[in-house]
């Protein structure tokens, strides 16, 4: 794996700058067009134009954490009634400037000015009364409440808890076409409602600007545009949108304007209309992508995986989740599941992984029954697991990262030498994930949680990788990911897939499972509906299917389109490929047409 250079005298990746990193070299500096630092705010931008316009204004923003410099005198100016973009690396300092404005954390340095005037934020409460609102990745509401009861609590100031409240969220509802019902439980909502709430939350308390940290990360790509649309509602009311991406694509879609950070501070400021994706990219790592290799195909007819007619019930309905799944995936296959989340999905993962009991059905690997093994000896016996929810099921986030990296693995060398740890040994080789994997951290004795989230999934990917797993179940592995990070581990799987490794991959980024998977199924409401191949396939057809619109075997009708990072025919023998969708064995590959 590629490595990013790391400075000498600290060994510090790019990203986490120790004071003494010299200054990054700039394309377009945006330092200085930005008023000078220590003035009282002028409630007027540094180019003169009416103070008014200006919703944020963020002067010389410095934070550090032990070790490390999150943010270095960071100069942002958001127009009022925009969209404006965040764009950096993992670890380049975005969350930790956005906590700053939402006075979750305090700057070491630096003003912050609101609609014209300086704000001191030393809680969230103060950012509200602001009018600045934050939501947050992991959404916080809680399951077992109404839309309703979860809006108003904490606010019950505002507007009571009744009648008015109750017109306040459907104003608010349909003034943006957010479509939130405010007496569904909470529980019963799927991803992209729950963020929606999670705004019309914020927006009932009065913000005028929202952060939005990474909303697209979990949402498929309908969601997205309805997301956007909603983006745009806002925007045409005069709020103001501050919205963090590894999805450049998107950016480009839907921001007015985008600020790069790179190691901690802002390096470029670009307009949307003028640049690419790439060039992006390359702002961001200032130096140029990599380009992907090509692939071949390197499916066998070995089965590593075998699932016959797995069947999980809901524990408190009773109802099938995972109803009569049938798959193999071979050594060498990548197979994708692509479905919008609360599919199945994660039962099955959870079925397959030995965490969640079956209630039907058998599963081998490597021609071993497992359908009674606990989760131990299944990791044990090869199967390596990247997890949906890296805090729940991926990491101790209290605990240091050489403890993290036995997580999982206790008995596995270089963890343990016959029957005791070798924590010394387990120390060595969380520095060789540290390096190889890129995971940018002051060193492996500080806490998961102070990593940033691209980094700690790095973290999880390398610790996953380093077992040689037969079978590596991976889901949303490059969720968080920058784009540069993203394209060294889909080169790591392809690498171990080369190998022999079988990868069962669950993603809700369309474009990762068509250009990493060598068979494709969509599940649906519990059941594998439809498969396609990769190489004939469009996002969009793939995500029409995903909504139960199309199932059976998924064909492009004037044969493979130009699908855009998807392999081609010609780079992907059809026959090779075909290895795990056979025609001649249908049955016995789950195929449900
Ligand atoms: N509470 C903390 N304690 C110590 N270090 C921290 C803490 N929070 C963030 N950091 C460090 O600050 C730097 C910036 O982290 P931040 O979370 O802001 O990055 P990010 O740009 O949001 O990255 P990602 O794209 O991975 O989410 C990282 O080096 C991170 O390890
Ligand atoms: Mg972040």
């Amino acid at each position: 794996m590629r490595t990013a250079p790391r400075c000498a005298e600290c060994s510090y990746g790019p990203s986490a700058v120790p004071s003494h990193h010299p200054p990054v070299s700039q394309e377009r500096v945006i330092k200085a067009a930005s008023a000078p630092q220590g003035e009282p705010p002028t409630g007027e931008s540094g180019s003169g134009s009416a103070g008014a316009d200006i919703a944020v204004e963020l002067r010389g923003i410095t934070k550090r954490f032990p070790g490390v410099v999150a943010n270095h005198d960071i100069d942002i100016t958001v127009r009022r009634g925009t969209v404006h973009a965040l764009v950096g690396e993992n670890g380049a300092g975005k969350s930790t400037l956005m906590k700053i404005l939402y006075g979750m954390q305090r700057p070491d340095e630096g003003t912050i000015t609101l609609d014209g005037t300086r704000a001191d934020l030393h809680s969230p409460g103060d950012a509200i009364a602001r009018g600045v609102g934050m939501v947050h990745q992991h959404f916080m509401l809680a399951d077992n409440f109404t839309v309703l009861e979860n809006i108003v609590l904490g606010a019950e100031k505002l507007h009571g808890i009744g009648g008015r409240a109750r017109r306040k969220i459907q104003e608010i509802s349909d003034a943006y076409g957010l479509g939130v019902r405010p007496d569904v439980l909470v529980e019963d909502l799927g991803v992209a409602d729950r963020q929606r709430v999670e705004i019309l939350k914020v927006l009932y308390r009065g913000a005028r600007t929202l952060i939005l940290d990474e909303p697209t990360a979990v949402l498929v790509p309908q969601e997205v545009d309805a997301l956007f649309d909603n983006l745009r509602e806002l925007k045409a009311e005069g709020l103001t949108v501050l919205f963090i991406s590894h999805k450049l694509g998107e950016v480009l879609s839907v921001a007015d304007a985008i600020t790069v950070i790179r190691r901690g501070t802002t390096v470029a400021s670009v307009d949307p209309a003028e640049t690419t994706a790439r060039h992006l990219a390359e702002l961001m790592v200032g130096s140029a992508l990599p380009t992907p290799e090509t692939r071949e195909s390197t499916v066998t007819d070995k089965p590593m995986l075998a699932v016959e007619g797995l069947t999980v019930h809901d524990p408190q309905t009773g109802r099938p989740v995972c109803d009569d799944v049938t798959f193999t995936i071979h050594a060498g296959e990548v197979m994708g599941i692509a479905g919008v989340e609360g599919n199945g999905q994660a039962e099955l993962v959870e079925a397959v992984m030995g965490m969640r009991e079956a209630a039907g059905g058998a599963l081998r690997l490597d021609g071993q029954d497992i359908s009674r093994t606990p989760t131990r000896q299944r990791r044990e016996g090869g199967i390596g697991y990247i997890p949906e929810d890296r805090h729940r099921h991926g990491l101790l986030l209290d605990a240091p990262l050489w403890e993290n990296r036995i997580l999982g693995h206790v008995t596995e060398a270089p963890n343990s030498k016959g029957a005791f740890l070798d924590p010394g040994a387990a120390r060595r080789d969380t520095e060789r994930i540290v390096t190889e994997y890129d995971v940018r951290t002051p060193g492996i004795d500080v806490p998961a949680s102070s990593l940033s989230g691209g980094n700690q999934q790095k973290l999880i990917v390398g610790r996953e990788m380093s077992h040689h797993p037969k079978l590596l179940i991976a889901a949303h592995p490059t969720r968080g990911v920058d784009v540069g990070a993203q394209a060294q581990i889909w080169d790591q799987i392809r690498e171990a897939r080369r190998e022999g490794l079988a990868v069962l991959l669950i993603s809700a980024d369309l474009d990762e499972l068509i250009g990493l998977s060598d068979s494709l199924r969509v599940m649906y409401r519990g059941r594998l509906v439809a498969d396609a191949d990769p190489a004939a396939i469009t996002p969009e057809e793939l995500g029409s299917a995903m909504t139960g619109a199309a199932t059976g075997h998924l064909e492009h009708p004037d044969g493979p389109p130009p699908v855009p990072g998807a392999r081609t025919p010609e780079d992907e023998p059809r026959e090779a490929v075909a290895g795990s969708q056979n025609d001649d064995h249908p049955r016995e590959d789950g195929d449900t047409r």
